[in-house]
């Protein structure tokens, strides 16, 4: 059932105190990855989703983004097309700046991989302030392909991120597995 899938994958998420800095709780989802059992629900759950909602594509952001949405992409029988920081993708890009906590960052999509008939999943292990799910929604916009949904592992709920996705979203489906 839903509820013990839930269950399951926030047993595997370990809190990790002061990481990266002093204050701040990390998430870490590597005890998930590391259970074929946890993993195996996470990537089923996502499928569904992606399937449910008329995916053709399925988005991954790097880095931690790409260890979840590739299997779902296999998984649901779809392409998977990676976001990158700049200037790893060796082709022409679509480039979409984005803020950090300090300072901005930008990020990237091969524009050749969607096409206008593709409706495409976003999928990344957690939205915080959003705003790294936000640029990769409007790159994908940008693309001309459609947006058919975003879908996170986890979403930070004392931070906005789920109001700031959500115009980004126009209307398209949003899901967080978990809320922390
Ligand atoms: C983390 C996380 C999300 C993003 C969420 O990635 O994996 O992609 O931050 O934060 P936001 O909602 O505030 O934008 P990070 O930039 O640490 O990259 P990594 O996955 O390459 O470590």
């Amino acid at each position: 059932s839903r509820a013990e899938v839930e269950a399951l994958l926030r047993g595997r998420i370990r809190d990790v105190p002061d990481h990266p800095e002093p204050g701040i709780v990390f998430k870490d989802i590597t005890p998930l990855l590391a259970d074929p059992e946890a993993f195996t629900a996470l990537t089923d759950a996502l499928a569904a989703f992606s399937i449910e909602h008329g995916a053709t594509k399925v988005v991954g952001l790097e880095a931690r983004g790409f260890i979840l949405a590739a299997p779902v992409a296999v998984r649901a029988g779809l392409g998977f097309v990676p976001v990158r920081k700049a200037g790893k993708l060796p082709g022409a890009t679509l480039a979409q700046a984005y803020e950090l906590e300090y300072g901005s960052a930008e990020m990237e999509i091969h524009a050749e991989d969607l096409s206008g008939s593709d409706r495409v999943l976003v999928i990344d292990d957690v939205l915080a302030t959003g705003g790294t799910a936000e640029a990769a929604l409007r790159l994908i916009r940008r693309s001309g392909a459609q947006v058919a949904g975003l879908a996170v592992l986890m979403e930070l709920g004392f931070l906005p991120g789920r109001a700031r996705v959500l115009p980004a979203l126009d209307g398209a489906p949003y899901q967080a597995l978990l809320t922390v």
